[in-house]
Parts: C-alpha cells; sequence; structure tokens
C-alpha cells in the first residue's frame, strides 16, 4: 500500500477519542438530554448556551495552573488576529462569564441554569473517557445556603435515576478558602517531608497543587496519603454546621451517601461542598464518575469580577451514563412507525400527502419508492 492511500484510511476515521452518533446511539442520547431537562425544568432551572470556545483565561484563572485540565488536557489556538482561545474543557467558568458579562446579578437571585453540549479534553482515549465529552450541566447562581447544594444534588441524583441503575453520592467538604490555604501549607509541610515516598508523578504536584496528590491512584503515593493531615481537622464551625445541613439534606430526602474525605475534585475553584456520584459495576466496584459538582464561590472573583456571586452546580458525563444505562432506558418506543411504498411514479404526490396526515397523528413514517 502506498503511504498516500495509508493517509486515507486515517482520513476517514473520525479523530482519536471521538466518535459519531448515529441511528440507536444518536436516539439514546437525544432522549437523555430530553428527560434531564423536563426534570432540571421541574426544579426551575433555563437553558443556557455559551460558545464553544472562550478566552484561554477563563480556564486558565477558573480551573485553576496545576490542574490536569489545564496543564495537559486543552486544546487551545491562536487566531489570525492574535487572540488565544480554548475549546471549552468544562462549562462552569463558561456560565459564569456569561452571568457576568450580561449583569445576571441584578436580576432575582439565585438564577437556576442548564446546560447540554460538547467539551473538550485531551485525555488518553478508553472507557468512558473521550477527547470529545458530553455534559448535562446545572448551576444554581447567586445563591448561599446549604439548601441550593442540596437541590443540586438532588436534581442531578434525580437525572441519573432514569438510567435505570443504582446510584450513589459521594460527598465531602474542601471547607473555606482561608482554611483550605491554611490546611495547604500544613499538607505542603507533610509531602515535603515524604517527597522521596510519593510516585515520581505526584512529586512535582507539591508545589502546583498538593491537594491532588490526595487523590493520587499511585500505590507507593497511597501508602503515603493514610498518613496525611486531614482537612476536617483544620475546619472552623460555620464550615462544619455547613457541610452538616447538607449531608442532613440527602439523609432526609433518602439519598444514597458516603462522606469521602480524599474526595477533592480536579477543579481549583471549588470550596465548601464537593460531590461525585457512581454506581456499581457487576463486580461491586465503584464506576467511573457519572458526574460532579460543588461549590464555587470565589469562581467569579478568579476570572475577573469585582464582587464574589455564591454558586453551586454539577456536570453529568452523559457518555458514561448511557454506557451504564439499562438498555430500554433511553428508547423512546412510544412513538409508532408506519411504512408506505410508492408502487409507481404516479402515487408518489399521493403517498406523500399521506405520509403527512400519518406523521401529523404522531407516527414516524419511513417512505419507499420502487425504481
Ligand atoms: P468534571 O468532574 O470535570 O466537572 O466533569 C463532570 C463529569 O464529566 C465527570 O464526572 C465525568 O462523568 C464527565 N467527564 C469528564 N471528563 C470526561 C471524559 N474525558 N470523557 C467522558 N466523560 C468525561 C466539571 O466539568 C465541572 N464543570 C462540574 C461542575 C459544574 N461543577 C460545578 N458546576
Amino acid at each position: 500500500m502506498s503511504s498516500n492511500e495509508k493517509n486515507n484510511d486515517h482520513l476517514l476515521q473520525a479523530p482519536r477519542g471521538t466518535r459519531d452518533f448515529v441511528g440507536d446511539t444518536y436516539d439514546r442520547k437525544a432522549d437523555f438530554y430530553r428527560q434531564a431537562e423536563a426534570i432540571a425544568r421541574g426544579y426551575g432551572f433555563t437553558g443556557i448556551e455559551t460558545p464553544v470556545f472562550e478566552h484561554t483565561e477563563i480556564f486558565t484563572k477558573g480551573v485553576g495552573e496545576g490542574t490536569d485540565i489545564v496543564d495537559k488536557e486543552m486544546y487551545n489556538f491562536t487566531t489570525a488576529g492574535g487572540d488565544r482561545l480554548t475549546l471549552r474543557p468544562e462549562g462552569t467558568a463558561a456560565v459564569m462569564r456569561a452571568y457576568i458579562e450580561h449583569g445576571m446579578g441584578s436580576m432575582p437571585q439565585p438564577l437556576y441554569l442548564y446546560y447540554t453540549g460538547p467539551f473538550f479534553r485531551h485525555e488518553k482515549p478508553q472507557k468512558g473517557r473521550y477527547r470529545q465529552l458530553y455534559q448535562f450541566g446545572l448551576e444554581v447562581m447567586g445563591g448561599k445556603n446549604p439548601m441550593y447544594d442540596i437541590l443540586t444534588i438532588k436534581t442531578g441524583y434525580n437525572i441519573l435515576k432514569t438510567s435505570g441503575r443504582e446510584i450513589s453520592v459521594q460527598v465531602n467538604t474542601l471547607g473555606s478558602v482561608s482554611e483550605r490555604q491554611n490546611y495547604l501549607e500544613i499538607l505542603k509541610k507533610f509531602y515535603q517531608e515524604h517527597q522521596s515516598q510519593l510516585a515520581e508523578s505526584d512529586q512535582y504536584r507539591i508545589e502546583t497543587n498538593p491537594l491532588r496528590i490526595l487523590d493520587s491512584k499511585e500505590p507507593s503515593t497511597k501508602t503515603i496519603n493514610e498518613k496525611a493531615p486531614l482537612l476536617q481537622d483544620q475546619l472552623g464551625e460555620a464550615s462544619k454546621a455547613y457541610f452538616d445541613a447538607v449531608t442532613k439534606g440527602l439523609e432526609d430526602l433518602g439519598i444514597p451517601y458516603e462522606v469521602v474525605p480524599s474526595l477533592v475534585r480536579g477543579l481549583d475553584y471549588y470550596e465548601h461542598t464537593v460531590f461525585e456520584y457512581v454506581t456499581k459495576d457487576e463486580q461491586g466496584a465503584n464506576s467511573l464518575a457519572l458526574g460532579g459538582g460543588g461549590r464555587y464561590d470565589g469562581l467569579a472573583e478568579m476570572i475577573g469580577h469585582k464582587e464574589s456571586v455564591p454558586a453551586v452546580g454539577l456536570g453529568l458525563g452523559v457518555d458514561r451514563i448511557l454506557e451504564v444505562a439499562h438498555d430500554d432506558a433511553y428508547l423512546d418506543t412510544s412513538r409508532k412507525k408506519v411504512s408506505i411504498i410508492a408502487i409507481g411514479d404516479k402515487v408518489i404526490g399521493e403517498a406523500i400527502k399521506i405520509a403527512g396526515i400519518v406523521a401529523g397523528s404522531g407516527c414516524e413514517v419511513l417512505m419507499q419508492a420502487t425504481d
């Protein structure tokens, strides 16, 4: 085979980590969105759509230098005019940019917003990890009360239950920014003392993002982590009370949850509540996170706003939800399918008229001509 032909083979495949949705896979994704939107709207959320690219700094400042997303996974490009832009790796920083740009802070608070669509992360493709991934996101902006955290977790839980799977929530608190800052200093010191025992890939994080070392999957780091100081011991009364209110709310609602002190999430804008949703696979092990979120009261200031905007939200991983969902969860079989065959050119007009009447009655028409 000539190298030209080889090149063409590669051209005719979707780029690594991306895929086409067609037939059932298209319909299932559309049906998931339909059900998720209906649930979100039921809780008062309204839709927002932001561009698929933003100024790079929205993410470097919002998601944070030192995170995997910003350091390794962003699709950055510079336009002919010199603008530095990035294909959005996540939605929260972009929705906050829109909230500030449109002065939504002067509207009745909080705003309940949802969004859907593709996001882009240059990750190593594998099951449940795509470079073009899809999320269904919720953001409650302009409200600081545990009720908003509980309501966000509950809405996401209800959406995930449409998959037909048992869902549980892992939850943790990161405390306030100053408590976290204090804790980070203690943690840095601890890791500096044990630097040589950490996995090499974790050592460089001591300075950039020591919190991420806590949820490392490396065996040598995991051993050290068993002795690591806990954030919980640095929390003040107000932070503890806030977190207690959130967990009590989950309990009152009967949502299965577990407090996981090592849960820190991979984005810098969080404080106080953080959470992830998981389901068990056939072997009883927890799946990759089906979604996650948390409170991010400092994000508005991180991206350049003069005031803080208390907010909480989540992102659900649509690709992963479709992978674990029961076969019939997202297939709408309620619409009858009707086949109409036009036999001979003379009846084409009549057949299309009949198709219009049948389609108008709520059926799906499939037309064929005999040629
Ligand atoms: P995240 O945890 O980075 O949070 O992503 C949310 C979900 O998207 C993950 O739990 C996972 O299900 C899915 N996901 C992430 N990366 C991939 C991938 N490469 N392939 C397939 N699925 C993936 C956020 O993005 C935050 N913006 C969530 C949020 C909203 N926090 C507050 N508001």
